[in-house]
């Protein structure tokens, strides 16, 4: 393809949906370059060459909104299976559900409390810190859910998840901690829920399926041996920009820091391990935060193996360079060099930053996808013009 109209660097959910909003709205011919072998980002999904079972490639990946928009958008691309997430916690031996419902505290508590004396003992509980300000995650913890509850299931698995001791970990790492006092241990509150019926991966190739759409994978932007290098392309040509922001600078403010999983893959010789999707670790002594058994995502699929299985392993580390970002940090240095990045950012002629790397946040999905429906109501028509 000659040059294109528009070039997206990064072929994840935010690209993948300013390039078909490009195209059908504008007509534009576009380029999508990833470095990765594939579309879709931290979306995509294959399957497991041993047993035919769909596995998330980067961690598991549920899709919920409650955006009418989102979902009528996500839905021109792929059908929805009715899946519904639901999550176990192990602790000391014993499983529980989460998040932490009336359930969980009659469980723990070895009790039969309505919901009405469960709020009363939670308040009671969380009552130890009353009147002063919590000076660390731990004490916010206890203030929000009382001790017995906070420490059996969130400080340990915080502290794995930051490789930290909360007592370490600033009080604002957490806002609440919701307690459900019903019964009620659906994950997700979104009025919208479900997996992609044929797979992530199909979902997210339809979205490129365009003869407008030129897709370049194992293309890295700042490979300046690939014709659409960023030095080639600054200030020349209209780009939407979705890699990491202080890569895109050369990290000359400094790195922002992420923290990243690693996921450790086994086969079994079972046709079900863990009888659910993912189990969490509350406990320290087990040095994973969960196991995710990707064959529990799709209940409907009748050709899983019924006497194998993979699960994956799921271990929480700080990002280092080279790493994977996963998870933004956050610190409060991380959020000046954020600000100072994004008044280079503003500066730059002709290159929109979007997306969970472009703009250092959490996204999820139905989030990197209503912020690029924005992005492409509100700037891309003087992008495609400029
Ligand atoms: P994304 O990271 O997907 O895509 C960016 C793309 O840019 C990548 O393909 C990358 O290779 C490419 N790129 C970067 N630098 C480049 C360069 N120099 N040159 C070329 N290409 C470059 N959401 C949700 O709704 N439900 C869930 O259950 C989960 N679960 C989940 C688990 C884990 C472990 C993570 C990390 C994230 C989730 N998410 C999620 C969030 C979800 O992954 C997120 O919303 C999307 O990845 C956002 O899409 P983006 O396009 O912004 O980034």
């Amino acid at each position: 393809m000659s040059t294109p109209d528009l070039l997206i660097v990064g072929s994840g959910l935010f690209g993948l949906t300013i390039a078909e909003r490009a195209v059908a709205e504008h007509g534009a011919r576009v380029t999508i370059i990833d470095r990765r072998p594939h579309v879709g980002g931290n979306a995509y999904s294959e399957a497991d060459e041993q047993t035919g079972i769909e596995v998330h490639k980067y961690g598991a990946h549920l899709f919920h909104t409650s955006n009418e928009r989102v979902w009528e958008y996500v839905n021109r691309f792929t059908e929805f299976t009715g899946y519904q997430h639901k999550v176990y916690t192990t602790h000391q031996g014993e499983v529980f559900p989460m998040p932490i419902n009336l359930g969980t505290v009659n469980q723990f508590f070895r009790s039969a409390h309505t919901p009405e004396q469960a709020r009363a003992l939670i308040a009671e509980q969380a009552g130890e810190f009353a009147g002063k300000d919590p000076e660390n995650l731990n004490d916010k913890g206890i203030s929000l859910i009382g001790r017995p509850l906070y420490e059996a299931f969130i400080k340990n698995y915080t502290g794995k998840q930051w490789q930290t001791d909360p007592k370490d970990l600033p009080a604002s790492i957490i806002s609440r901690l919701p307690v459900r006092y019903t019964y009620n241990n659906r994950y997700f509150s979104d009025t919208h829920e479900g997996l992609p019926a044929q797979g992530y991966t199909a979902w997210l190739e339809r979205m490129a399926d365009h003869p407008n759409i030129d897709v370049q994978l194992d293309t890295d932007y700042f490979d300046t041996s690939q014709p659409l290098n960023r030095d080639a392309v600054r200030g020349n040509l209209p780009v939407v920009y979705t890699g990491p922001m202080d890569r895109y600078f050369d990290f000359e403010l400094g790195e922002l820091g992420w923290r990243t999983i690693d996921l450790e893959t086994e086969h079994l010789d079972v046709g079900d391990f863990q009888g659910t999707s993912v189990m969490n670790y509350a406990d320290a002594e087990t040095p994973f935060t969960r196991i995710i058994e990707p064959r529990h995502f799709h209940p409907e699929r009748t050709h899983y193996p019924s006497d194998r299985t993979v699960i994956q392993r799921e271990y929480s580390r700080f990002a280092e360079s080279g790493d994977e970002p996963y998870y933004p940090i956050n610190s409060g240095r991380d959020r000046e060099r954020l600000l100072a990045y994004r008044r280079l950012a503003d500066a730059e002629p002709r290159t929109l930053f979007g997306g969970r790397l472009g703009t250092y946040q959490y996204l999820d999905m139905h989030m990197a996808i209503g912020s690029a429906l924005s992005m492409a109501d509100n700037k891309l028509t003087d992008l495609l013009r400029a």
